[in-house]
């Protein structure tokens, strides 16, 4: 059976890994989100980008969700600087880029450019509000972006964050191996509830196979932790997936909580890795009020030339009339019988040391949250 995958984004998928070494350039410290997000432009998780963004395709970003060649990007992906070192990396033209100590690539800039933070707010986040944790980010960041051709030489190691990653190419031959013609990826930043799982078994009723993508990366005080959310993970598909319709692989970037931009990104990621639908449920990617509950899902008509396919599902809670996991469209009763179910009621029953209830969350999930040490981010050891 021949399996045509899906083509990447803006047609072919990007590969800037070098074998060459350029380790006598002038080098630039990063942050490991930098680095992060090099090594998705290097293996083609950010394809078609081929470097961080000139101000051409940052402003049509902002402006229309789209590059300057008018391909659908919705965030900007760019490397921030203080004025006087964008000039010197500007000036020397070819710069190593290192973080921790570790030099891993060579940025050819391009173009340096100032930036407006409140206009970038407004268009990508939707608000100026510093309380919105993406917004807090955006206003500490250096003030020049500096744009231009990246390509890696060194990967990061492997550290137990990094033992689930797959990149794109090998998604897509293990997808190819696997003859699956449809696949429906699922983003998350949370550990696994059963509301969750119903959403990917929804999905996986109707397509061949599903790709469970938890984002690992920097995310806001409160968030459970990345190493709590891959042990969930492995658990639940280990007790409760059928193994040969799931992979199950890591992405590695910052959540950004755009809402319905970020959802247009996130699809876009899960195209390149070779899905052909993506799961969008209620408030995706959202944080506080900041978003209207499926707004995440309407941004999706604004780019009908996307190719991957949004799965949308109304808001699912637990009906105690039905016996099941439900959701409006298809449960008549009333408020009385739902039980709603989001990753701010699970956060709160962990807190306050109860276990959630078998219908909510696996026993193996919340024995593995309770017994953590350290279950958010931002906790003390
Ligand atoms: S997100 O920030 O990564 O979107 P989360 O991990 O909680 O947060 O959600 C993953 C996906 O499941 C998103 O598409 C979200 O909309 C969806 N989702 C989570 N809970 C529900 C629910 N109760 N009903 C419908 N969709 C949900």
């Amino acid at each position: 059976m021949t399996i045509n995958l899906i083509l990447p984004h803006g047609g072919k998928l990007i590969n800037k890994f070098i074998e060459r070494k350029y380790e006598d350039l002038e080098t630039f410290e990063v942050s490991s989100d930098t680095r992060n997000d090099a090594e998705n432009i290097a293996t083609g998780v950010f394809s078609p980008l081929e470097g961080f963004m000139i101000e051409d395709d940052f402003l049509t970003v902002l402006k229309d969700g789209r590059l300057s060649n008018s391909i659908p990007w919705t965030i900007p992906i760019v490397l921030d600087k203080e004025k006087e070192i964008a000039m010197q990396m500007k000036d020397l033209r070819d710069v190593v880029l290192c973080s921790g100590n570790e030099k891993f690539g060579i940025l050819h800039v391009e173009d340096i450019y100032r930036y407006n933070k409140e206009n970038v707010a407004n268009a990508v986040y939707r608000t100026t509000d510093v309380n919105h944790p993406a917004v807090n980010r955006l206003f500490q960041m250096k003030e020049f972006l500096v744009g231009g051709g990246l390509e890696v030489f060194r990967m990061i190691g492997n550290d137990e964050m990094q033992k689930f990653r797959l990149h794109p190419s090998e998604t897509r031959s293990e997808i190819t191996k696997r003859g699956w013609k449809t696949v429906v990826g699922f983003q998350t930043r949370n550990v696994p509830h059963v509301a969750h799982e119903m959403l990917q078994k929804a999905a996986l009723n109707i397509y061949d196979g599903l790709f469970i993508n938890p984002l690992i990366g920097k995310k806001k005080r409160g968030d459970f932790t990345d190493s709590l959310i891959i042990n969930t993970y492995e658990s639940l598909i280990m007790n409760y997936f059928p193994k040969n319709r799931v992979l199950f692989s890591t992405i590695h970037t910052t959540m950004r909580y755009a809402g319905p931009r970020e959802a247009i990104h996130h699809a876009i990621m899960r195209k390149n890795f070779g899905c052909t639908h993506f799961i969008v449920g209620r408030d995706h990617a959202g944080v506080g009020n900041y978003y209207p509950p499926f707004a995440a899902q309407e941004i999706f008509n604004e780019y009908p030339d996307l190719d991957i396919k949004p799965v949308t599902f109304p808001s699912f809670y637990f009906c105690k009339k039905c016996l099941s996991y439900a959701n409006e469209k298809i449960c008549p009763h009333g408020v009385e019988s739902k039980e709603e179910l989001s990753g701010t009621m699970i956060r709160k029953l962990v807190n306050s040391g109860k276990v959630p209830e078998k219908h909510m969350m696996r026993p193996e999930v919340s024995d593995l949250i309770l017994k953590s040490q350290k279950p958010f981010v931002g906790d003390k050891t």
